[in-house]
């Protein structure tokens, strides 16, 4: 019999993959954090469910080994916050759940219902994306989905758009758009939030925030890490569908989105999928000029030796054959364009890949030049830039011209970066990405997810890039693990007189 929800109970989440590298490395700790600072104590219980047989007790000693594993906490540390944990494990069960297998739905049922009645549910799906449409299916059956439970659905939405619109659809008919949430972790991002306040909330950057005063924006997701263990899973996806198809386009949406009527999470959003929609397309005529791909060999970062994508050791816990990735992108730089009255003329030039030189994140907004130079040392060479880094600091800095201090004749210039970053003293910024989401997500607040339309604006995007690569035979290009990519890729802003930033 299908349990009454009560909304008077406090909320459940249940977390499908509950003892998936996901859940463990970042959900539950995030959800332990958000526990410790008292805020979500609406939330009455928090069930893991996975394919494997265990227990309640045995569900949180492996918990309890991740979260000491990941944290990296000193003994002392964890001893520090020992009585917190134990408070927070109370919150915490576990079934066991094969996402097809429906009889067991009817286990979730009894675990989440007592004396026939139930609280409103979150579920998180934290499993391959294939299944999502079966859960969601199987929820509804066994009257676990009613119109305010609610689902977070993982990246990635999909391998192109039509198995995105297949995801959609099927979880669509069981839960509303209003009770779905896509997440991005980059939107968790405190800069990337603060790309919102600083452009709409300051009338100083206002003004020049357009094609009359910016010259060119960058975005580099920079990674030193390669993908070990994931490369199976990489290696059928590769660096455009995994990080620009989501991570890149979401930062750009923010940085090139008009100001929303509201602040609330339509009237944000509707607002940055006109961005996507505004993409100029890549095509088979123009990719040769606009993309370049590449492939990590073995090299050295922070002074190890590692070897190339197709080395990696955990080919060999499959098929152990690499070849047919050789040809799957680990690097992608681009250049982009938004084709509206505010960007017209503007380059976006975005890049991303694995084993570079150092794991970094940055937006770079470079302002036009000055139309005349009255001083001997030619400022024409220095662009003004605001420099936005999301990680692994989080910072903004503005590079400006001074005057260099001292008594020669000669007004002699230097430049300055004016820090505006903001350094709370109580600590309250430095929180993970996923806290902040799964705060939003138990407050029922959209604003930082994505809607369907803005997935699928992107992957019609990346799709055509994808199609227009393959049709002109646009292959990867080797780069030494430990560089910044394919020499190649500095030739994309450098042929319009233009450089990457290096930070
Ligand atoms: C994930 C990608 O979405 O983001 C990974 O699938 C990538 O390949 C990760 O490593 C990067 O996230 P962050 O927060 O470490 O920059």
């Amino acid at each position: 019999m299908t349990a009454k929800i009560n909304t008077e109970l406090k909320s459940t989440i249940v977390i499908v993959g509950g003892n998936g590298d996901l859940a463990l490395r970042k959900l539950i700790p995030a959800l332990f954090g958000l526990n410790q600072r008292g805020l979500i104590d609406s939330v009455g219980k928090i069930i893991g469910t996975g394919r494997a047989p265990l227990d309640r007790d045995s569900y949180i000693a492996l918990v309890d080994e991740k979260r000491k594993l990941f944290s990296g906490n000193t003994d002392a540390e964890n001893a520090a916050i020992e009585s917190e944990w134990q408070k927070f494990i109370q919150l915490l069960d576990y079934c066991k759940l094969e996402a097809t297998n429906s009889a067991q739905y009817d286990d979730l049922a009894e675990m989440i219902t007592i004396d026939g009645k139930r609280a409103p549910v979150t579920y998180y799906l934290s499993t391959v994306p294939s299944l999502y449409g079966a859960i969601c299916e199987n929820l509804k059956t066994h009257g676990l989905a009613s119109e305010i439970d609610q689902v977070v659905l993982e990246k990635p939405l999909g391998h192109n758009l039509e198995t995105c619109n297949e995801i959609h659809a099927a979880v669509a008919k069981v839960f509303d758009e209003s009770k779905t949430f896509r997440i991005d972790h980059y939107l968790g991002k405190e800069t990337v939030q603060n790309l919102l306040t600083l452009r709409f909330s300051n009338a100083l950057f206002n003004p020049l925030w357009s094609n009359r005063y910016i010259d060119n924006i960058q975005i580099t997701v920079a990674e030193s890490i390669g993908v070990a263990g994931r490369a199976a899973f990489y290696g059928k996806t590769g660096a455009l569908r995994d990080m620009v198809q989501n991570h890149l386009l979401q930062i750009l949406s923010m940085v090139a989105m008009e100001p929303p009527s509201k602040l609330n999470a339509d009237a944000i959003r509707n607002e940055k999928v006109k961005v996507l929609e505004a993409l100029s397309p890549i095509t088979s005529e123009n990719v040769r000029d606009n993309v370049v791909r590449g492939q990590y060999t073995d090299g050295a970062v922070d002074s190890e030796s590692v070897v190339g994508f197709l080395e990696e050791d955990d080919y060999k816990d499959n098929d152990g054959d690499s070849s047919k990735f050789s040809n799957t992108e680990t690097f992608v730089a681009l250049k982009a364009e938004v084709h509206n009255w505010r960007w017209a003329g503007v380059p976006f030039y975005l890049r991303t890949g694995k084993r570079l030189r150092r794991r970094y994140s940055e937006i770079v907004i470079e302002f036009k030049r000055q139309p005349f130079s009255l001083f001997e040392d030619d400022p024409n060479d220095f662009a003004n830039k605001m420099v936005i880094t999301i990680q692994p600091e989080e910072n903004i800095r503005l590079h400006t011209l001074h005057k260099k201090p001292g008594l020669s004749g000669k007004l002699k210039l230097q430049p300055v970066a004016l820090d505006l970053s903001v350094d709370p003293e109580d600590g309250s910024q430095s929180y993970d990405a996923y806290e902040r989401l799964l705060l939003d997500v138990v407050n029922g607040d959209q604003t930082l997810f994505m809607r369907s339309d803005e997935v699928e604006a992107a992957w019609r995007w990346t799709d055509s890039i994808i199609s227009s690569w393959t049709d002109v035979g646009l292959n990867v290009k080797p780069y030494p693990s430990g560089t910044m990519g394919p020499t190649k890729s500095l030739a994309l802003p450098e042929r319009d007189d233009r450089s990457w930033h290096e930070s």
